[in-house]
C-alpha cells in the first residue's frame, strides 16, 4: 500500500504452559512461543511520522515523533504509536516508519496478540531507524507502552516470551531478575490449546483488580517481614502465619500466587525428568487456584478443563493466560493427541453451541525479521 520496499518481521503469540498471575508478583513462569505470528512490513520515512495501517481492521493511524502527546486508549494504535513513544522514551532516537500490520494471532483470546503487535512493531521501528536493543531492553520497552498507554498494568512474560521464544523449547522465566532457562518440551506428550471462543478483555478492570489485591497483601505483610518486595519473597507457612491481618479475598489471592510459583519449580522438575503425569497434575491444581482463589475462570474454561479430565490419554488442563475466557491448554499423550481434538470439540459444542479453534503447540522462536 505504500509502494516502497520493506522489510518484513515477526513475533509470535504464546501459551503459558504454567505460572499464571505471578508475573507481576515476580515471581516464575513457563511460556512457549506459539506458532502464530503478528506480521509487520516496515520502510523508514524522511520525516518523524509512524504511520501505521491495519491489514485485520483496514484502520489506519499515525503519530509525530516530534511531539509526543500520546493519550491513554484503549485502541490496537495504543500498542503500536505506544510502543514508538516509548522508544522514544527510553532514550531510542527512532525515525519515522510506515508500518504495515497484519495479525495471525487471535485476538482476546489470551494468546497474547499484544505482546506480539508490540514487539514487531517495536523491533521493526529499530530496524528501520539502523538501531538495536537487547531482547529483554525492548520486552520492558513494549511492557511500558503497554501499561502507560493501552492501560493494561500487564506483566513482563509475554512481552520477553514474544522476544525471547526458542523453538522447540519452554523458556523458564524468573520474572524478578528477568534471567530465563531453556526447557526442552516433552517427547512423547504434546500440549494442545483450546479455544472458548469466549473474549476477555484484560484492560478491563478485573485484572488490574488482581494485581490491586496483590499490592495490598505485599504491603500488608511486608510490615511484618521487612524483607517482602512482592508476593514472590512469601512462603505459603508465611501467609498462614499473618492470615488474620489480610482481608479474606487478599489472603486467597496471596495462596494462589504462592502457591502458582511452588507449581511452576515442580512443573520445571517434571519437564526436565520428562514426567508429564506429575505435569499434568500440577496443571488440574493450577486450575482449581485460578478458579477458586483467583477467581479469573468463567463457565466456559471450566467445561473445557471438565470434558479434557474426561478424555483418554489427557495429563492435565487448565486455563491459560489472564483468564476471564480464551483458551484452555491440555497436555495429552502423543498418540491420543489426535483423538483428543475432535473429542474436546465435540462434547464443547454439544454443551455450548460453540465451535472452539484448537491448536497443537509447536514451540516457535521469538522475534525475528523474515527474509524471503
Ligand atoms: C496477561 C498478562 C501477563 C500475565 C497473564 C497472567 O497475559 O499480559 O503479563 O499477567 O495475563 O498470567
Amino acid at each position: 500500500m505504500y509502494a516502497q520496499e520493506a522489510r518484513i518481521f515477526r513475533a509470535p503469540g504464546r501459551v503459558n504452559l504454567i505460572g499464571e498471575h505471578t508475573d507481576y508478583n515476580e515471581g516464575f513462569v513457563i511460556p512457549v512461543a506459539m506458532d502464530l505470528y503478528t506480521w509487520v512490513a516496515a520502510a523508514p520515512r524522511t520525516d518523524a511520522l509512524v504511520h501505521v495501517y491495519s491489514q485485520n481492521l483496514r484502520e489506519r493511524a499515525e503519530m509525530d515523533l516530534q511531539h509526543l502527546n500520546l493519550q491513554l486508549q484503549r485502541h490496537w494504535s495504543a500498542y503500536v504509536l505506544g510502543v514508538a513513544a516509548s522508544l522514544r522514551m527510553s532514550g531510542a532516537e527512532i525515525g519515522g516508519a510506515n508500518l504495515l500490520v497484519e495479525g495471525k494471532v487471535p485476538m482476546g483470546a489470551g494468546l497474547s496478540s499484544s505482546a506480539s503487535l508490540e514487539v514487531a512493531a517495536g523491533y521493526a521501528l529499530l530496524e528501520t531507524s539502523g538501531l538495536s536493543r537487547s531482547p529483554v531492553e525492548l520486552a520492558k520497552i513494549c511492557q511500558h507502552a503497554e501499561n502507560e498507554f493501552a492501560g493494561a498494568r500487564c506483566g513482563i512474560m509475554d512481552q520477553m516470551i514474544a522476544c525471547c521464544g526458542r523453538a522447540n523449547y519452554a523458556l523458564l522465566l524468573d520474572c524478578r531478575t528477568l534471567e530465563f532457562q531453556l526447557l526442552p518440551l516433552f517427547s512423547d506428550a504434546r500440549f494442545v490449546v483450546c479455544n472458548s471462543m469466549v473474549k476477555h478483555d484484560h484492560a478491563a478492570g478485573e485484572y488490574n483488580a488482581r494485581r490491586a489485591d496483590c499490592e495490598v497483601a505485599t504491603r500488608i505483610l511486608a510490615e511484618q517481614m521487612p524483607g517482602v518486595r512482592a508476593l514472590r519473597d512469601v512462603s505459603l507457612a508465611d501467609l498462614e502465619r499473618y492470615a488474620q491481618l489480610l482481608p479474606e479475598v487478599v489472603y486467597r489471592r496471596s495462596r494462589h500466587v504462592i502457591s502458582e510459583n511452588a507449581r511452576v519449580q515442580a512443573a520445571r522438575e517434571a519437564l526436565e525428568r520428562g514426567d508429564p503425569v506429575s505435569f499434568g497434575r500440577l496443571m488440574r491444581e493450577s486450575h482449581r487456584s485460578l478458579k477458586e482463589d483467583y477467581e479469573v475462570s468463567c463457565t466456559e474454561l471450566d467445561l473445557l478443563v471438565e470434558i479434557a479430565g474426561g478424555i483418554a490419554g489427557v495429563y492435565g488442563s487448565r486455563m491459560t493466560g489472564g483468564g476471564f475466557g480464551g483458551c484452555t491448554i491440555s497436555l495429552v499423550r502423543s498418540g491420543a493427541a489426535e483423538e483428543f481434538q475432535s473429542a474436546i470439540a465435540h462434547g464443547y459444542q454439544q454443551a455450548t453451541d460453540r465451535s472452539p479453534d484448537i491448536y497443537m503447540v509447536r514451540a516457535s522462536d521469538g522475534i525475528r525479521e523474515f527474509l524471503v
